[in-house]
């Protein structure tokens, strides 16, 4: 039997409606439009609404991506969510998605590793595909950074933004998939970006609030040179780990931080910025959700095709960081084909519910 790849074949993302302008936040914080622009090179971000969360947001970018995908909420086998503002401690952002989509025969869990939520998800989603444990999975990056940034800090809270994509990640014979994935990470630098309180070692309490600690704190300096080297190297490393050169690269769809951290990747790569995406000045720094959202925006707007190869990579809290190049599948045609084994099961679903008692 051909060995399985494991393929994109849906995508979709969600964006709330509200926009935040640089504008708005010069009413906010001491800041100005001019040194947003310069620095981060953003110019707006969207906020969630409030009766609007990170499953939500989850949910509408998951059911864009099944859509596509031509698949049914029943059909989904995993449901992963990278994310690093949960709805809540515990359950799981994928249980709240997996119970909304009715996707009733899926595994659910997060993947946490801050902005690099994301990358690492579709690594363990290929991971699991290739090694046969399940034939698809919805892979999505969701946050509702605006909950948890401290919005008297104007260091931070000029940065992010609120979103969600997810794609569709299926078993296929066809040659191109998921060619190469890296996952880095340095533990040791923690305290330079980090939501201090409410979590067990500072749970929340009134002292704890008192001192904003249950908000996003951030070494802005520190950040900047480890995001660039760190992103550029994993980058590097998932292009060799894929056989190829960065000329063989169609796309590099890299982790929306800032335009000055994308930039300064592609100068330390030489790599041309023709060729990134970019679109940065519109969400902001959605952590998780930034290269689902990039991935999708860049798909529809006719930039990548099938065969095509895209770099994508990100870099985030802990510090963690990688890179996956992916050879574009696109949309399925035509029926998918369904082993003998799955065909009884359905059967024997069919069956059960038939004659269980209402
Ligand atoms: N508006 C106006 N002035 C500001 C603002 C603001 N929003 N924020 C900081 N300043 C001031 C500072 O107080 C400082 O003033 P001072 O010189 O009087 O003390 C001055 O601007 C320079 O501050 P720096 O922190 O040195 O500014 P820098 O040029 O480093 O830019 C920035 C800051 C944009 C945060 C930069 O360090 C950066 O991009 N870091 C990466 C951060 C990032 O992207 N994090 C996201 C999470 S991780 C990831 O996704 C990769």
């Amino acid at each position: 039997m051909a060995r399985a790849n494991a393929v994109i074949t849906g995508w979709g993302f969600y964006a709330p409606s509200r926009v935040m302008t640089n504008a708005d936040l010069e009413k906010i914080v001491e800041t100005s439009d001019q040194w947003i622009t310069e620095r981060t090179g953003i110019k707006e971000r969207r906020i969630a609404a409030p009766d609007e969360s990170t499953s939500t947001m989850a949910t509408k970018a998951a059911e864009r991506a099944l859509a596509k995908a031509k698949l049914k909420p029943s059909d989904v086998e995993l449901v992963i969510v990278g994310t690093a503002s949960p709805d809540f401690v515990f359950p799981p952002v994928a249980s709240l998605v997996q119970a909304a989509l009715g996707a009733t025969r899926a595994g659910a869990f997060d993947v946490g590793a801050a902005c690099t939520s994301f990358v690492s998800s579709l690594a363990v989603a290929s991971g699991m595909i290739l090694g046969g444990a399940v034939r698809n999975a919805l892979v999505i990056g969701a946050e509702t950074l605006s909950r948890i940034v401290d919005w008297k800090d104007r260091g931070t809270c000029v940065l992010f933004g609120d979103g969600a994509g997810a794609v569709v990640l299926e078993a296929s014979s066809a040659s191109v998939g998921v060619q190469s994935t890296v996952l880095h990470g340095d533990g040791t630098k923690c305290d330079l970006l980090w939501v201090p309180g409410g979590g067990t070692k500072n749970p929340t309490g009134a002292e704890k609030l008192e001192a904003r600690m249950h908000y996003i704190r951030m070494n802005g300096n520190e950040v900047y040179r480890s995001a660039v080297k760190a992103m550029a190297e994993a980058a590097e490393e998932a292009i060799a780990k894929a056989n190829l050169t960065a000329d063989d690269i169609t796309l590099f769809v890299p982790h929306q931080a800032n335009l000055r951290i994308i930039e300064g990747v592609a100068k330390r790569m030489r790599f041309p910025m023709e060729r990134v995406f970019v679109n940065v000045q519109r969400y902001g720094n959605t952590s998780a959700a930034s290269v689902p959202i990039a991935l999708c925006e860049a798909v529809e707007a006719g930039r990548l095709k099938r065969g095509d190869k895209v770099l994508v990579a990100a870099f985030g809290a802990g510090f963690t960081w990688g890179a996956s190049v992916l050879e574009w599948f696109g949309e399925h045609e035509g029926p998918r084909q369904k082993s003998p084994l799955d065909i009884a099961s359905r059967a024997i679903e069919d069956l059960v519910d038939r004659v269980r008692p209402a």
